[in-house]
């Protein structure tokens, strides 16, 4: 099962550089509450940006793997993955995508369950995610908070 996680504004918007554009606590509480010891993909520009945070800590998830095209590219305790589409056909376990925007469009068309954070209002930034087709999926759950509505899209098969 392939399980994605994100939040974004009204225009799509995820990134700022190698940073999230908004502060948003309760936001980040959800997403570590959903990926919290979990098997997790990332780019490795999101990679290095939670290292920036989490410094010498440890990331809060199970096992790592980081997509990079460099294959000169390994991280030590992470599961290095040079070839994302064969990848992604090949995964038998749930695997939780999250991020970044190049990740994120690489990995749609795979995804079973897309949890998206739709942030209220619009943000300054330069990553985007890409147009969803929504008729590909099912609204199975949504709770709306004053800043944040959080859906679970599953897909249709
Ligand atoms: N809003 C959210 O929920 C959320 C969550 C996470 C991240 N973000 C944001 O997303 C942004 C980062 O996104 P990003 O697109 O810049 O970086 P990214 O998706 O984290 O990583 C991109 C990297 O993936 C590698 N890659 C590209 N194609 C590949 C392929 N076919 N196979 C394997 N690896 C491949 C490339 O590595 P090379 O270096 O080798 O070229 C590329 O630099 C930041 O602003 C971050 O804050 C937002």
């Amino acid at each position: 099962m392939i399980n994605m996680i994100w939040a974004m504004d009204e225009n799509n918007l995820v990134g700022k550089g190698d940073r999230i554009p908004w502060h948003i606590k309760e936001d980040l509480l959800y997403y570590k509450s959903k990926t919290k010891g979990q098997t997790v993909l990332m780019g490795d520009t999101t990679y290095f940006s939670l290292k920036g945070y989490y410094k010498d800590k440890p990331l809060p998830y199970g096992k790592i793997y980081v997509a990079t095209i460099d294959k000169s590219l390994v991280i030590d305790g992470c599961e290095m993955v040079y070839d994302i589409i064969s990848f992604l056909k090949r995964v038998d376990f749930d695997l939780w995508v999250v991020g970044g925007a190049t990740i994120y469009k690489l990995s749609l068309p795979y995804a079973d369950r897309l949890y998206i954070s739709f942030v209220k209002g619009t943000h300054e930034g330069d990553r985007y995610f890409p147009t969803i087709d929504y008729s590909k999926y099912k609204l199975a759950w949504e709770n709306e908070s004053e800043q944040v509505r959080y859906t679970l899209f599953e897909k249709v098969k």
